[in-house]
């Protein structure tokens, strides 16, 4: 038995590789074209493992994928790559369109040519599990209902616009080919491994560096928070006992404003490495808005409890507590991914 996991390079796909690897020894194949966001660094630690297979390239390359499933004959394929940065979208949609919509359409392609020549009972396990996100729903009122699995699709960014077709032809692939997918939708990770483009890690590696804290707005956009090791369990859950053809929203029933988020950033800090030029804080700096901005996402995740019973082991407290100490403790790997390809990012971004 094998599984075929693409965009096992990036922040969640590293995170759910490594955690696969301490409760099984099911060989991955690991599909990824190492962009600026993949970084093999993360999978130093199987380094000669046998269990794991890395092929850098694009999964919209079909030659490649159909020699891949020839190959390996996986029984599932867990499909996280993606152009995954909503300010990135804005800057640049054509990567967003390629990738996470074309690229979906290779990949189901693909596995269902090779889904359609199995045996029967192996036809019967495969899996095609695609590795979404809540923003395809839009943005929530304040005191709005969390998303449900059947709320309207509203994306308003190129991002979540390429994710929501992503995830209707997968569902197009089960109800028009019968291919068996299961669709997780989540909110917004963190951990170890998070690219410092992102909120969280952003806001640790430029408080350290004592560089500002940019907070877009007002930072009373609201984002429901869970810890990567979360996430991977989840897809475990559902690639083991989801519903065929279901789609099923995985949160950490935790949702906090930016200004929340960033404050908690510096008391950690303060805490764990204090400056001597005063509290973290100080570096706060409200910049321009980002177009279109989603105002608040909040998941509710009770299908998924109800149904697999799963639910969040972190607490934000201790998830963000083991991040930033994680950042600590690993400076150098974000000396690395601060390359110049990095720097000209943050220039653009923020000027
Ligand atoms: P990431 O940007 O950190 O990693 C994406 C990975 O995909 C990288 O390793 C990259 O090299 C690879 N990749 C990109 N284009 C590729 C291509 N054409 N072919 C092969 N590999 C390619 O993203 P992430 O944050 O780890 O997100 C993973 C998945 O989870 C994405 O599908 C994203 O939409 C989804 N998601 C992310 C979050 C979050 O908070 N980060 C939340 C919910 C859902
Ligand atoms: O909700 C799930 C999504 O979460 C995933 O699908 C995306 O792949 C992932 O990137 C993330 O999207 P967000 O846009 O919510 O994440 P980001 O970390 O970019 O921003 C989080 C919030 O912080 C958002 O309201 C914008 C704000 N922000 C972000 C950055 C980078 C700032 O205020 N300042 C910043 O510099």
């Amino acid at each position: 038995m094998t599984i075929l996991v693409t965009g096992g390079a990036g922040f969640i796909g590293s995170n759910f590789v490594l955690d696969w690897f301490k409760s099984s020894d099911e060989p991955i194949v690991n599909l990824d074209a190492l962009t600026y966001a993949g970084n093999l660094a993360n999978l130093a630690a199987l380094q000669g493992d046998a269990r794991h297979v890395f092929v850098k390239g694009d999964i919209g390359d079909r030659a490649l994928v159909d020699s891949l499933l020839a190959a390996h004959r996986p029984r599932a394929c867990l499909h996280f790559a993606a152009e995954s940065h909503v300010d990135r979208s804005i800057h640049g949609p054509g990567a967003f369109m390629k990738t996470n919509v074309e690229g979906t359409f290779t990949l189901l392609e693909a596995a269902r040519a090779y889904w359609g020549g199995l045996q029967p009972d192996a036809k019967a396990g495969f899996r095609f599990h695609h590795v979404s996100t809540d923003e395809v729903y839009g943005s929530l009122k304040p005191d709005a209902p969390a998303f449900t699995e059947t709320h309207p699709y509203e994306p308003n960014s190129p991002y979540s616009a390429s994710k929501a077709a992503s995830d209707h032809l997968v569902r197009a692939w089960h109800h028009t080919y019968g291919l068996p997918v299961v669709t997780t939708n989540c909110s917004n990770n963190y951990g170890p491994y998070h690219f410092p483009e992102k909120l969280i890690p952003l806001m640790i590696v430029n408080a350290l560096a004592g560089k500002p804290l940019p907070i877009y707005g007002d930072g009373q956009q609201v984002r429901d928070w869970l810890f990567v090791n979360d996430h991977c369990s989840a897809i475990r859950a559902v690639l083991a006992g989801g519903r065929l053809g279901e789609t099923y929203n995985i949160g950490g029933w935790n949702e906090k404003t930016n200004h929340e988020i960033v404050h908690r950033v510096c008391a950690l800090l303060d805490e764990l490495r204090p400056s001597a030029a005063g509290p973290h804080t100080r570096l706060i700096t409200h910049v321009t808005d980002r177009p279109g901005h989603d105002r608040r996402y909040a998941i509710d995740a009770r299908k998924i409890e109800r149904e697999l019973g799963w639910r969040p082991a972190e607490t934000f407290e201790t998830g963000i507590r083991k991040t930033v100490q994680w950042y600590l403790d690993h400076a150098d790997w974000v000396a690395d991914v601060q390359s110049g390809a990095y720097r000209a990012w943050v220039d653009k971004q923020y000027g």
